[in-house]
């Protein structure tokens, strides 16, 4: 079945990108591949690359070129207009670089030297990391962890046409790590039209819970989709939230109605530009509806809590070609006794169970596990344990 005949087209209206080398070229491309000059690639451009060549990132091709990534940074579009807040690029060592012709083609290199990829590489180009920080994060500074990936990401930069020709090494959670031609067929199968996904870098909460089933409420089907790529050193691991994943839709959803896969992309940390992003890639996966509840991919104070919600009123609705679901702060009230948000609880603040993400790590810490209406008690006693392995 072609993806025209989908609920839903692929972001920029035309088909899902597959940059794979077909299986039977592989071998050959390997070899070809050995005579070229070498480009090496970091665990968060192995992230974009797998994105990249699974469609995840489409309509992009390959690492972006200048044109794309200065309209991308200031303007939150690609160069023929189609929305894209975030720019994707390959960074590399200023020799490497100049080293290099339009046109040439370069392999693309895990650690180990091993060709994962060839990049015909039409644009070499010299970029302002700071000032890109600035527009996307709206800070340059260190202690935001996406700015500092950022600045500390060479200047230098390859842009152009990438194609796969071997696995990325080191994915993880393999069987839950479907590719966006995957879960569109998953979605068939399940006969699911109305399909809402939601994007997580921490372990499931009631909160999440509650903005989940209240969007699964008007959809056929839910897509769990953890981002599982590189998150700063102080969120939970994505090997313990999976734990926490699977019992959530083990003991809490329908058979039928929810569904786990994994996202391989990295964290940016992008507040208000990432939530942009996090929806065009559900989209590509095939969903039509995505939750943006409050300060959506955000860190410290850099965002107000509904920015990411507001980003969506700079694009036309057709444009992004995903209906966001928008949530208020959610949280349990004892005078409601139950889970609620600040647009539907009319009681005050000493009645709400709010605990910040803080307090939760100090009581993990003690060995304490958060309250039953903040933290499944199930979902609770994997991560005491797994504070207490840290250990
Ligand atoms: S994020 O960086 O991936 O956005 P997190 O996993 O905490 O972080 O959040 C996942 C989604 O749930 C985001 O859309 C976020 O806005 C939303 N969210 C998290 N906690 C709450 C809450 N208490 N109330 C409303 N929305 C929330």
């Amino acid at each position: 079945m072609s993806i025209k005949d989908d609920a839903i087209s692929a972001h920029g209206g035309g088909e899902l990108v597959d940059l794979k080398a077909p299986a039977s070229e592989r071998v050959g491309l390997r070899k070809h591949a050995e005579g070229l000059v070498q480009a090496p690639l970091s665990a968060r451009d192995l992230a974009d690359l797998e994105m990249l060549a699974s469609g995840a990132f489409t309509p992009l091709t390959g690492f972006m070129t200048e044109a794309d990534y200065v309209r991308s940074r200031d303007d939150m579009r690609l160069a023929n207009g189609t929305p894209w807040s975030i720019p994707i690029t390959l960074g590399v060592e200023e020799a490497l670089a100049r080293s290099l012709k339009p046109g040439q083609e370069v392999a693309l290199v895990a650690e180990n030297g091993a060709p994962l990829a060839i990049q015909r590489v039409t644009d070499i180009f010299q970029v302002d990391r700071s000032r890109e920080a600035e527009a996307v994060f709206g800070t340059a500074e260190d202690a935001h962890p996406g700015a500092r990936n950022v600045t500390s990401t060479p200047p230098w930069c390859l842009g152009g046409t990438v194609t796969l020709i071997d696995d990325i090494p080191g994915r993880t959670f393999l069987e839950y790590r479907l590719e966006p031609r995957e879960t569109r067929a998953r979605f068939r199968e399940l006969g699911w039209r109305k399909i809402v996904a939601f994007q997580t870098r921490n372990p499931t909460h009631r909160a999440h819970e509650y903005i989940q089933k209240a969007a699964l409420e008007i959809c056929d089907g839910f897509l769990l989709h953890p981002l599982v790529g590189e998150t700063k050193s102080d969120d939970v691991p994505a090997a313990i939230r999976m734990k926490t994943y699977k019992v959530l839709l083990e003991f809490y959803y329908p058979k039928g109605r929810a569904m786990l896969s994994v996202m391989p992309a990295h964290m940016r940390y992008g507040g208000p530009r990432e939530a942009i992003l996090h929806a065009i890639i559900r989209r590509n996966y095939g969903c039509t509806h995505f939750i943006v509840g409050r300060d959506h991919a955000g860190v410290g104070n850099y965002y107000g809590t509904y920015d990411a919600q507001k980003m969506f009123e700079r694009f036309g609705r057709d444009e992004i070609g995903i209906t966001p679901l928008m949530f208020e702060n959610t949280f349990y009230c004892s005078k409601c006794l139950g889970m609620a948000s600040y647009k539907t609880c009319p009681h005050t603040d000493a009645d709400r169970l709010l605990l910040s993400g803080t307090k939760v790590r100090e009581m993990l810490r003690a060995g304490q596990a958060p309250p039953p209406e903040y933290t499944r008690p199930e979902i609770a006693a994997i991560l005491v344990e797994a504070m207490k392995e840290s250990r």
